[in-house]
């Protein structure tokens, strides 16, 4: 097997991604106090929030929107924007420079059927010319690094994803990532790597590739067959948030402490994290989303998954997560 290539830090505008390690945006998982705890392990490149809509985004209080909340720790953050016209762009726009994010970031690969239903996520992508309007007026309106997430389309048609991808180029997006699946492929199905090389082959713009990265040893796979400039981890990252560290050390060279790992450790931060900044009505239901994944470090995690999913309170919570970590081996 070659190696894989391993590529350095990325530079667009003003902004340093290095490594070019990047956390994925993912609704109800990507806020502010998962992103503490990988930022604190190291090896992060790029933060990520989830995907904001472009229409409410101006309409939310910083302080205590769970949506924004962020300390000075998570930096760099970019943005996701999720909109269907780009006529919500300008004031969301406004709103991202209030809240000095250091890049912005175009969700064009959302599968949702909620989200395909007002024409935005992947759906942009059978929409070319909205798509196009989109980045033109994003670029217009900020000079802020500008990326865009899409997937691989419908079906199997490299010309018509190659011609998107030119026009994001074209139109001023600074770097792009693709979560190499297609529109209705489902997460177990593996990732199509080997369209990420071919992208890669009309455009110039830092490409990033994303899907099923859960260990080293799977970046390492992805940089072989993809030649992608950077990796964008998703769930890989919340059941493990020191991966990034891991691929920092190992993949890359990075000088990033080695991960020490207390799964109940990372738990206690979380909920800390949670009870200093959020308001009481949004913690559970962000534990019970954390819960979900790191439970999958345990051989019986399915029973500390099921314990918390079905607790009614925080406190009901904490204590049978307490319950299960003294009598579970990590
Ligand atoms: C719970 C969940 C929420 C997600 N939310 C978003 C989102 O807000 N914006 C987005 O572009 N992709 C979203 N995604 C897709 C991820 O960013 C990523 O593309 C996908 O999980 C594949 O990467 P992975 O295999 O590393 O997880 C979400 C995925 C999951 C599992």
């Amino acid at each position: 097997m070659k190696d894989a290539k391993k590529p350095q830090a990325i530079q667009i505008r003003d902004l340093l991604i290095n490594p070019p390690l990047l956390l994925a945006p993912m609704a109800g998982l990507t806020h502010s106090a998962l992103r503490r705890i990988m930022i604190d392990f190291g090896g992060v490149g790029l933060l990520s929030t989830e995907m904001l809509s472009a229409k409410s985004l101006p309409t939310e209080n910083p302080r205590i929107s769970p949506y924004l909340i962020r300390t000075e720790k998570e930096s760099p953050l970019s943005y996701q924007l999720l909109t269907s016209t780009y006529k919500n762009i300008g004031r969301a726009i406004d709103a991202l420079h209030a809240l000095k994010a250091d890049a912005v970031d175009l969700n064009m690969g959302c599968p949702s059927t909620a989200v395909g239903k007002f024409g935005a996520g992947v759906v942009l992508m059978e929409r070319p010319e909205e798509a196009r309007r989109i980045v033109a007026e994003t670029r217009k309106r900020t000079a802020l690094p500008l990326s865009a997430k899409i997937r691989l389309g419908s079906d199997a048609d490299s010309g018509k994803l190659k011609t998107f991808c030119s026009m994001l180029e074209g139109e001023g997006v600074d770097m792009l990532t693709v979560h190499a699946r297609f529109r209705h492929e489902p997460f177990g199905r593996n990732p199509r790597w080997a369209y990420i090389a071919e992208i890669k082959e009309c455009i110039k713009i830092p490409v990033i590739a994303n899907g099923g990265i859960f260990s080293a040893e799977d970046a390492e796979e992805c940089l072989r067959i993809s030649g992608a400039d950077g990796l964008m981890l998703g769930r890989g990252a919340v059941i493990r948030p020191w991966l990034f560290a891991e691929i920092a050390r190992t993949v890359y060279g990075v000088d990033v402490p080695e991960p020490m790992v207390s799964l109940p450790d990372v738990y206690t931060a979380f909920i800390e994290a949670l009870n200093a900044d959020y308001r009481p009505i949004y913690h559970l239901g962000r534990l019970k989303a954390f819960t979900h994944y790191l439970s999958r470090n345990y051989k019986f995690g399915h029973s500390l998954a099921c314990k918390v999913q079905s607790s009614c309170s925080m406190d009901e919570a904490r204590e049978r997560a307490g319950t299960f970590f003294a009598s579970s081996k990590q």
